[in-house]
């Protein structure tokens, strides 16, 4: 359970990409990582271990083994979850009342977020001479609610209902007779004047903090578990091992949420082209670097759907996750999940050696389910690829549910991982090392 604490502490520090990835960062540096620049000449030495960021809220962080490496072993997962963002000049009057304008980030579970404190988290742009300063902004405080209709003036909402956002979930912000703005209290909180701040990329966060419930404590709920909860197994299990012959490789991306085709998104070219800067810095033949995608291995993984007590119709008739139950495997014919057996071979071989266990997950035949950033990352670089996850109810909701002893089995799943590297022997047969 102690890494399930660690998570928890970790989920409170991050109530946006942009924190998560100063996390990483902070936590890189204290293990003597070296920042590297992608707009800076890259000095790559074997036994040396780097990291470098796009937009501050995707990572890629690697470690070079002494000798020349057969190939990478990446892990991804990715920094950002469904919100609400909010939009430029948001303030909306109306009735005395002053409310924010937002949209939607993601496809949202949109019920829970009213009738709960919500504050603001994300980047705000600074003027500063001639230069954009960012600053990463958490209020924390009690700042919104929206507001439900009452019971009284809706009586069919509880029979099934479709929200407008543009109408609906505008949280509430001020009284009009204050005159205050979204952009005054970001100043003070900055300690910045207003007419310096340039831009924003704000999310509305939940105030609640990570938290184990149940009768045995079974159970953790928070804010971002899907997808922070890997993306934390993944760091812990790439600091924990040590790899001598492939290179380990971190990597948190922004925007799966809404696609991933963004410059910092799995769809850009963030992964790819520090893969090249890597393999020319180690100066490396066209040739050898064809043959090291080869042995090449990505994990993706983001969170899988636990099947829901009250719904267990919508789950596969034969793949059926359960959260405290191990790592889960995901499966899609159509490449939505880019495991297929050769990929998940490797997997279950890794959960043996690790002493994790593994379980399935299919989407039912008659439905359509989510994909992730895996079948896209690796129309850029491609490689065996496998999706895994951990089982977790209320997906998209501000405020998600998983098991507590999940996250230790995934740690230790990608410690593992991360330890590994992949040749073929003489007679072409795959072999884990
Ligand atoms: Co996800």
């Amino acid at each position: 359970m102690e890494t399930t604490y660690k998570l928890m502490q970790f989920l409170d520090c991050c109530p946006s990409a942009y924190h998560a990835v100063r996390w990483f960062e902070e936590a890189l540096d204290k293990k003597g990582f070296t920042r590297l620049r992608e707009s800076e000449d890259w000095k790559i030495k074997k036994g040396g271990s780097y990291y470098c960021t796009r937009n501050g809220s995707s990572l890629i962080a690697f470690h070079i083994p002494k000798k020349k490496p057969l190939g990478f072993m990446i892990a991804a997962s990715h920094s950002d979850s469904p919100s609400l963002k909010i939009k430029p000049r948001c303030e909306i009057e109306s009735e005395g009342l002053i409310r924010l304008n937002v949209e939607s980030y993601g496809g949202l579970l949109i019920a829970p977020w009213f009738d709960r404190p919500l504050t603001v988290a994300g980047r705000v742009m600074v003027k500063d001479g001639s230069a954009v300063r960012t600053e990463l902004l958490y209020i924390d405080r009690d700042l919104l609610i929206i507001p439900s209709l009452a019971i009284h003036m809706n009586r069919a909402v509880n029979e099934g209902y479709t929200w407008n956002i543009q109408k609906e979930l505008l949280p509430l912000f001020a009284s009009s007779e204050d005159k205050t703005d979204l952009l005054s209290v970001i100043a003070e909180e900055l300690g910045t004047a207003k007419e310096d701040i340039l831009s924003h990329d704000l999310f509305l966060v939940p105030r609640m903090k990570a938290s184990l419930f149940g009768a045995n404590r079974e159970f953790i709920a928070s804010p971002h578990l899907d997808d922070l909860e890997c993306g934390f197994a993944n760091f812990e299990g790439f600091l924990s091992a040590e790899n001598k012959n492939a290179v380990p490789v971190f990597a948190l991306f922004d925007n799966e949420e809404v696609g991933s085709s963004t410059a910092q998104g799995a769809d850009s070219t963030f992964l790819s082209g520090t893969l090249e800067r890597i393999q020319e810095c180690l100066e490396l033949s066209a040739n050898d670097c064809h043959a090291m995608l080869s042995r090449s291995f990505m994990v993706s993984a983001d969170n899988a759907h636990a099947v829901h007590p009250a719904w267990p119709e919508k789950a596969d008739p034969t793949s059926r996750p359960k959260m405290n139950q191990g790592v889960v495997l995901k499966f899609c014919a159509r490449g939505k999940y880019a495991t297929d057996g050769i990929s998940a071979a490797v997997v279950r071989m890794l959960g043996e050696k690790a002493e994790v266990p593994l379980q399935d997950f299919s989407n039912r035949s008659d439905m359509l389910g989510g994909s992730t950033l895996g079948n896209i990352s690796i129309r850029h670089v491609s490689m065996m690829t496998a999706d895994i996850g951990l089982a977790q109810l209320a997906m998209h909701s501000p405020y998600e549910t998983a098991g507590a002893t999940d996250p230790d089995y995934l740690c230790r799943l990608m410690k593992t991982f991360y330890e590994s590297s992949l040749s073929y022997d003489e007679s072409g047969r795959l072999q884990i090392l």
